[in-house]
């Protein structure tokens, strides 16, 4: 994965917990980078899934629950970083059917080594949208949070469902109501 993603985690983990905590948990983690990245360097998605239990385990928060928090961060840090991919878009359906035809497809074009997910999407009626997310990397509460962000930063409100994980390739259907 793309270090940009590692250290927006580290950034994330800092404002929530402090430098001196987060340097200590890194330390514990035995983690095979030594716990320093760069945006430039690429991480084995494991090292994420290791880093984000090494501060389950210190703050008692689930790793799904910092994985979906995770996922909100980055939806931020892409709608300020990247804010051509947001415009046009006129809700969060729009924005999220773009993702794997547009939007990823552009990220491939910049980052030919990006490891993207997969997403199928289906509009059930005006307000409600089927997403199926699947990828190699076992992801899918991260999803869970970008979209949720997306949600919020059209100023749109929602139930989404997600549906069990199947553990073959990660896959899981969102159900996306807007309210
Ligand atoms: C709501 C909209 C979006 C959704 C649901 C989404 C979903 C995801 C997910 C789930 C991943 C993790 C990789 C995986 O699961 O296999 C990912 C990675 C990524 N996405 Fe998106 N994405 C969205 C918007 C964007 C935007 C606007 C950008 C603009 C730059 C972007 C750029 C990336 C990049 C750079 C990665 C990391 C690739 C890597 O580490 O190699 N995404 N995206």
């Amino acid at each position: 994965m793309k270090g940009t993603v590692f250290v927006e985690l580290i950034k994330m983990a800092e404002s929530a917990f402090g430098e001196d905590v987060v340097d200590d948990v890194l330390d514990k983690a035995d983690l095979e980078s030594g716990g320093a990245f760069t945006t430039v360097g690429n991480y084995p998605c494991s090292e994420l899934v290791k880093i984000v239990e090494a501060f389950s385990e210190h703050s008692g928060l689930s790793a799904e629950v910092l994985q979906r928090k995770f996922g909100a961060w980055m939806l931020d840090h892409f709608g300020e970083n990247y804010p051509d991919f947001f415009k046009g878009k006129t809700d969060s359906f729009a924005m999220l059917e773009a993702v794997d035809g547009e939007i990823h497809v552009e990220v491939r074009k910049l980052y030919p080594d990006a490891e993207l997910p997969k997403f199928v999407t289906e509009r059930k009626s005006d307000k409600h949208l089927e997403m199926t997310y699947s990828s190699p990397r076992p992801l899918a509460a991260f999803c869970h949070g970008l979209i949720e962000a997306c949600v919020e930063r059209f100023d749109e409100t929602a139930e989404i469902d997600r549906g069990p994980t199947r553990p073959s390739d990660n896959s899981t259907t969102f159900q996306i109501k807007v309210t």
